[in-house]
């Protein structure tokens, strides 16, 4: 029986820093109601950089390819998520493995927006514990702001993503209990028009159509923040608990939540439901703002350069997100 581990990690944010205070320049808002909201303090932009998605997605699989000690080479395929795709068609996926260079080896491209790195790292998993690949680079990466309202009328979203981009690399392993223990996933479309951005998009006869400005509810990404909330608290405990069960392990067992970084306050609530300790929690949601599917690669990739992946060390991920889709995995390292 084949499982999969995880032998590296990356990450790469763009250089520019971006404040409440910068923000504050840009639109009716401060520093007090950011923190006070969200608890992010800054976030990174893209922006006047020569980047984009793929290109800080291969920054990120270097550096996790470096860390895992392996080449291109060894790897047999990519699975890459991300909502800020570089085209519209082909998706990011073929654009890292043409930067990487890795000949017809195959690319993957999810759409799970914030659950997006699990959904992806399931997805791996599965082709793993099937024998068919031996290694895999699973990448995600964000560039949100050019596709947010910079005016005071996008506030409420404005202040709240960064661009970045996270990497891991899973490998085949047949030590039972290690590595990637489970995934669960979700998803409820039902609320798909409560965090979307639809233009461009099909309902049309043309993608870009005359009157494509003049709904802005359409143009830049929208969202009922407060139901996106209220399900984002119930979903991420329920579907951790879920992990839990189907291991036969108890919240006490978890060494380290890393909840996916919408909002500092979901994942103080998130902790709070759980009941865990501060020191069980890793949130870095202040420094880089949401990152969408990147938040949770580019959390375990700072752990990673702490030293944090002690053998045999029980890791959560729980992420929720546009869709709805939710998913949990449970990681021993
Ligand atoms: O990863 C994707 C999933 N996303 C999430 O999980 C986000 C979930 N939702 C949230 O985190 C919160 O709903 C927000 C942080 C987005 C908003 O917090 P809120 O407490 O729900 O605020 P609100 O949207 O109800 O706005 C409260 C007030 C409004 O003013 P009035 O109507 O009370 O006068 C807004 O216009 O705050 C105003 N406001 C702002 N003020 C200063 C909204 N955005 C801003 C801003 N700066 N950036």
């Amino acid at each position: 029986m084949f499982q999969s581990k995880i032998i590296g990690v990356g990450h790469h944010v763009p250089e520019k820093i971006i404040t409440n205070d910068d923000l504050s320049k840009l639109m009716d808002t401060d520093d007090k109601w950011i923190q006070e909201r969200s608890g992010i303090q800054e976030r990174r932009w893209i922006r006047g950089e020569k980047g984009s998605t793929a290109r800080m997605a291969t920054d990120a699989a270097k550096m996790a390819m470096e860390r895992a000690g392996v080449t291109t080479d060894d790897i047999d395929a990519i699975v890459f998520s991300t909502l800020s795709s570089d085209y519209y068609f082909p998706g990011s996926g073929v654009l890292l493995q043409r930067a990487l260079d890795m000949g017809t080896k195959p690319a993957i491209d999810i759409r799970a927006q914030c659950s997006g790195f699990i959904y992806a790292l399931s997805v791996a998993d599965q082709f793993i514990k099937s024998g068919m690949y031996k290694r895999i680079l699973v990448a995600s990466s964000e560039t949100q702001n050019i596709s947010l309202d910079m005016t005071t009328r996008g506030r409420a979203m404005a202040v709240l993503f960064g661009d970045g981009a996270g990497a891991v690399i899973l490998e085949q392993t047949t030590e039972e209990g290690k590595g990637i223990l489970s995934t669960h996933l979700h998803s409820q479309g039902e609320y798909a028009e409560v965090l979307c951005m639809k233009e461009p998009g099909t309902g049309h006869d043309t993608l870009f159509y005359p009157e494509i400005l003049e709904n802005v509810d359409n143009i830049y990404p929208y969202m009922e923040g407060k139901l996106v909330f209220k399900n984002a608290v119930t979903r991420m405990p329920e579907v951790l608990m879920e992990a839990l069960q189907k291991n036969n392990l108890t919240i006490d067992d978890i060494d380290l939540l890393l909840p996916h970084q919408a909002n500092l306050r979901i994942s103080q609530m998130v902790q709070r439901i759980l009941k865990l300790p501060d020191d069980r929690v890793y949130n870095n949601i202040q420094k880089y703002g949401n990152t969408t599917s990147a938040t949770i690669p580019i959390m375990m990739s700072e752990l990673w350069e702490q030293g944090k992946m002690g053998a045999g060390k029980l890791h959560a991920l729980v992420a929720f997100g546009s869709g709805f889709t939710w998913a949990s995995a449970l990681i021993r390292w």
